[in-house]
């Protein structure tokens, strides 16, 4: 019996294959280890949106190198955005590793893991796969493991990708170069997974997607996200349904109408601006001004009262002015988002930025205007997030931490309980006592 473990770097993306990579390994006959050191197959998934990304996993194979030199028997693979066209160089660099597959390749990994089975006379694994797996399709994810690969048997929650890539081609951004161009999955292909999701216990699903709002403009009969979360809203048994990201150049009046009606389609929306100045976006070639944002918002808050918004926002852009920074500034301070992912500039080979700028403002100065970001952000969380107190909220229930139970709210908040009773899984009524910029805690509201 041989044991893997998977290491995930990156975004929601990766720990959605990182999922559907366990499912496979587990239908196999492969048996998850409880730590690194006890596996035989360690599969990496990588990411190198940013420099200290593509730092953390370049630290990661050196570590695994070193692991190998111990144990020579042990088997690395590597998947996700590290993976670029150029395979024979990556294994001329990387010659620790064993096998190195793009996002999504699942027949790939099958492959491999078939070839790998007949060198270790692990035959009888190969004569009964209990798990569907059709490579033009890809991999079923069976819910309830997290982005380690460990088993989480309390989580009702997964994440469900809908449309892999992106045609965008955002000045700054490797995604669309590592992971090609946008392809949606069919919407009954998506209903089917979540249909056999909720069978396992899952209560919530996230759609996923570089841009959702692409999702089926390239399918036959052309069905668009507001389709798609219809058909899932009519599922029995899901309590939840969230997706993202949004592109605020293509979210319409058609998604913020099913957002508003579709009553388990939760009120969050991730809506990245990456800048507050309106020559940044430009040379972002993000495709809309401050002003166009501030009015989708605006038309999307009017739909849907009690809308959270997060949003992305990157510091230090080439030629950044402290002036054009504090557009950023003003832009939070006016939205007043719930949650801001703030990141500075790095330059990513291959990219437009790249190649057009020099990625001129000094490290210091990205620091000092990250800080400032973060430091306004927490004041304006600390703000949002105290008016939730009193409010009774729903929570649905994912485990434990530090004997107090956690989960998340409708609106994406983090929020902490005491009870005695087993609530994993649950969906439970809070009244909110306390908040700080980054979670709420309160008592559990028992109905009359
Ligand atoms: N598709 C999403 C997000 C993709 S990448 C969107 O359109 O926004 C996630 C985030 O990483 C981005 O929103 C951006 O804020 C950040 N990011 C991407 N490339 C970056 C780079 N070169 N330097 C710094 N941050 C970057
Ligand atoms: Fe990158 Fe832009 Fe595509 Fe997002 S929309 S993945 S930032 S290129
Ligand atoms: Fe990273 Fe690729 Fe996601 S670069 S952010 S893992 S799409």
């Amino acid at each position: 019996m041989s044991r893997y473990f998977i290491w995930t770097i990156g975004c929601q993306m990766n720990k959605a294959e990182s999922q559907r990579i366990a499912s496979y390994l587990n239908s196999v006959g492969y048996q998850i280890a409880v730590a690194l050191q006890e596996a035989e197959l360690v599969v990496l998934n990588t990411c190198v949106v940013r420099q200290s990304a593509e730092d953390k996993v370049l630290g990661t194979l050196g570590l695994l190198k070193g692991l190998k030199k111990e144990r020579p028997n042990l088997s690395i693979l590597v998947t996700g955005c590290f993976v670029d066209s150029n395979i024979e160089g990556l294994e001329r660099r990387f010659p620790q590793v064993d096998f190195f597959f793009k996002p999504g390749a699942y027949s790939e990994l099958a492959s491999w893991v078939q070839k790998r089975s007949i060198s270790t006379t692990e035959q009888e694994l190969l004569r009964s796969p209990s798990m569907e797996f059709t490579p033009s399709k890809g991999l079923t994810a069976s819910a309830r493991r997290n982005d380690t690969g460990k088993p989480l048997l309390s989580s009702p929650c997964a994440f469900v990708p809908i449309i892999q890539g992106c045609n965008n081609f955002c000045s700054y951004c490797i995604v669309p170069y590592r992971r090609g161009r946008e392809v949606s999955r069919p919407l009954e292909e998506i209903v089917c997974e979540v249909k056999a999701l909720v069978k396992q216990g899952i209560k919530e699903v996230t759609l996923l997607g570089q841009n959702v709002d692409s999702y089926g403009h390239e399918l036959p009969s052309n069905p668009d996200l507001a389709d798609l979360l219809t058909e899932l809203n009519g599922i029995d048994d899901i309590a939840r349904i969230r997706f993202l990201t949004n592109h605020p150049k293509d979210l319409n009046q058609k998604l913020m109408g099913a957002m508003a009606s579709l009553d388990k389609v939760c009120e969050h929306m991730e809506l990245p601006v990456q800048s507050g100045d309106d020559d940044i976006l430009r040379a972002m070639k993000r495709g809309y001004s401050v002003e166009q944002y501030c009015e989708l918002v605006h038309a999307v808050r009017q739909r849907i009262s009690q809308l959270s918004l997060s949003t992305d926002i990157i510091v230090g852009f080439p030629e950044e002015t402290e002036e054009q920074f504090e557009h950023s500034l003003s832009l939070l301070e006016k939205i007043k988002f719930d949650v801001v992912h703030v990141a500075a500039y790095s330059p990513r080979p291959g990219t437009v930025a790249w190649r057009k700028y020099k990625d001129s403002v000094s490290p210091e100065i990205k620091k000092e205007r990250l800080s400032r970001v973060e430091q306004l952000q927490a004041n304006i969380a600390t703000e949002i997030n105290s008016t939730c107190q009193g409010r009774i909220m729903e929570v649905l229930v994912e485990g434990k931490k530090r004997g107090k139970w956690y989960g998340r709210t409708r609106s994406d908040k983090l929020l902490f309980f005491e009870e005695s009773n087993e609530c994993s899984g649950q969906l439970v009524k809070i009244k909110i006592e306390k908040s700080s910029p980054w979670a709420l805690q309160g008592k559990v509201e028992y109905s009359s």
